[in-house]
């Protein structure tokens, strides 16, 4: 057995373990936090398992009483891939998902494991991350791939010199565990990223690939920079709008840790329960349009790309979720610069002027601002009341430019004509008629909506729902940076 002497722990003074000579690069380390101070349980070569429980002969005891007898062993197979045993009729807690009893589970660099008296409890008294050394060959990383050979100097401090916030990749591999892909774009993907220096914290890490992203700015002649989104959502503090924690790059990527918003996006929401009633979209619309004043006024920046992919939600609950704007990879300052000319951001949900403005060669014609994004929120309610996109597929710019949608469909029939007042006042083709956002968040819709009882669900049978729309039609939303530059 281990070297992990067994002493007292309990609720108060968590872990009361006889402090270890921490022998020099241990295969892996199993560090107690919830402690007044960090404790470490290594293992060496020769240790197979660590047991926690109340026996006296567990290598790590808990005195509390929810602890049982022998709760759980960290143990690891003959490959050198740990896992995770439960022991006790209370079982625990792999990253908030509970173990039973007699379950094994793989565990991975950085999990966190938590002995909790009930699943709401938010501070247990015993809480472990695992580390494992990336030395180790045939260390598990949950998916089978092997951690990369350490080939870096381990006492470094991991930057690298003349790259802002340059790190290398041993330095990554070290403090981060990036896990499964939540989301992917044109040339990012957001993946779990989780803080195994900071208590297991978990974020969403995108993952920006600098050779994609180079070649898109060279070809389209654009001037956004690399370092845009992270300075910008860096700057920016709103309930509404995802933060960035923070950033770093390496020789091949740029992260940007994301706080993590579990609800998923509004595309998938729509398309897995259809338009919302009334009440509902007034929520949070009203939510969406707050963080876009903030942008436009406080901030005089100009998103660029807003759709429902880009705008994520904090649950699947229709009545409680919070919106978050994302995704300010093409947001740029309100100014009549070159850059914004460039024909971006996604088909369905441009402006007519940015169409216009992106075809002509009239030089006076020199860019557009913040009201591309109030015709894109118009779009958005449209989609968010009715369930299905105001534009066909086939001549979708002429559509654009003509301002041709309509109400005059089944999904439109119950819905307060205030609502298709407030879209077709966003949805306006001269910018200088469209209204701008202060306008927009004190539209009157947003007071009588409230109390707009539910006439119909756009997932009742018969109606035409944005799930059961042909796949043409929902690609609508799913398009990506536009072909012309
Ligand atoms: N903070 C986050 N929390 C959870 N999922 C996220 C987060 N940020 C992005 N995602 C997921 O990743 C997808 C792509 O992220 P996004 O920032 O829009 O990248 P891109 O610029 O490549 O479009 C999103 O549509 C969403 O599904
Ligand atoms: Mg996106």
């Amino acid at each position: 057995m281990s070297q992990a002497c067994g002493t007292q722990v309990t609720q108060t003074q968590v872990f009361n373990v006889v402090s270890q000579s921490f022998v020099a690069g241990p295969d892996a380390v199993l560090m107690a936090i919830a402690g007044a101070e960090p404790k470490e349980f290594p293992f060496t070569p020769e240790t197979s398992e660590v047991v926690i429980g109340r026996h006296p002969d567990c290598n790590i005891q808990a005195s509390d009483k929810h602890v049982s007898s022998k709760h759980f062993r960290v143990y690891r197979d003959s490959e050198k891939r740990f896992f995770l045993e439960e022991l006790g009729s209370s079982g625990c807690f792999i990253n908030n998902q509970l173990v039973k009893k007699g379950e094994h589970r793989a565990l991975c660099h950085g999990d966190a494991i938590k002995i909790a008296p009930n699943v709401t409890t938010e501070s247990p008294f015993a809480f472990f991350i695992l580390q494992v050394n990336p030395c180790e060959g045939s260390a598990w990383k949950g998916d089978g791939v092997p951690c990369p050979p350490d080939t870096s100097e381990r006492s470094g401090t991991g930057e690298i010199e003349g790259m802002p916030n340059g790190k290398t990749e041993d330095w990554v591999t070290k403090h981060w565990d990036i896990r499964h892909q939540l989301g992917s774009g044109n040339f990012s993907e957001v993946r779990l990223g989780v803080d195994v220096k900071d208590k297991g914290k978990q974020y969403a890490m995108k993952i920006v690939d600098k050779k994609k992203f180079l070649q898109f700015q060279k070809q389209r002649e654009s001037v956004l920079n690399l370092r845009d989104e992270a300075d910008m959502m860096s700057s920016l503090s709103h309930s509404n709008i995802v933060k960035c924690h923070s950033w770093f790059q390496t020789e091949a990527n740029m992260y940007l840790a994301l706080e993590l918003v579990q609800g998923g996006d509004l595309l998938h929401c729509l398309l897995d329960g259809g338009a919302f009633p009334e009440h509902q979209a007034s929520r949070l619309f009203h939510q969406i349009c707050d963080a876009v004043r903030y942008l436009h006024v406080e901030k005089q920046l100009v998103h660029r790309d807003l759709k429902p992919e880009n705008i994520l939600l904090t649950s699947k609950d229709r009545e409680t979720m919070l919106p978050k704007l994302a995704d300010f990879g093409l947001a740029r300052k309100n100014m009549k610069s070159r850059d914004c000319r460039t024909f971006c951001g996604t088909p369905h949900y441009f402006a007519p002027e940015v169409i216009t403005t992106a075809s002509s060669s009239d030089s006076k014609n020199a860019g557009y601002g913040k009201q591309v994004d109030m015709w894109s929120l118009g779009v958005i309610l449209y989609i968010l009341l009715s369930g299905i996109p105001p534009f066909e597929e086939e001549q979708l710019y002429r559509q654009i430019l003509d301002g041709k949608y309509e109400f005059d469909v089944e999904e439109w029939n119950c819905v307060s004509p205030e609502a298709k007042q407030f879209v077709t006042s966003m949805m306006t083709v001269n910018p200088m008629e469209r209204i701008d956002i202060n306008q927009a968040v004190d539209h009157p819709w947003f007071k009588i909506s409230r109390f707009c009882t539910p006439t119909r669900s756009n997932v009742e049978p018969g109606g035409r729902s944005f799930a059961e729309e042909p796949s043409a039609k929902r690609r609508k939303s799913e398009g990506t940076m536009g072909t012309m530059a």
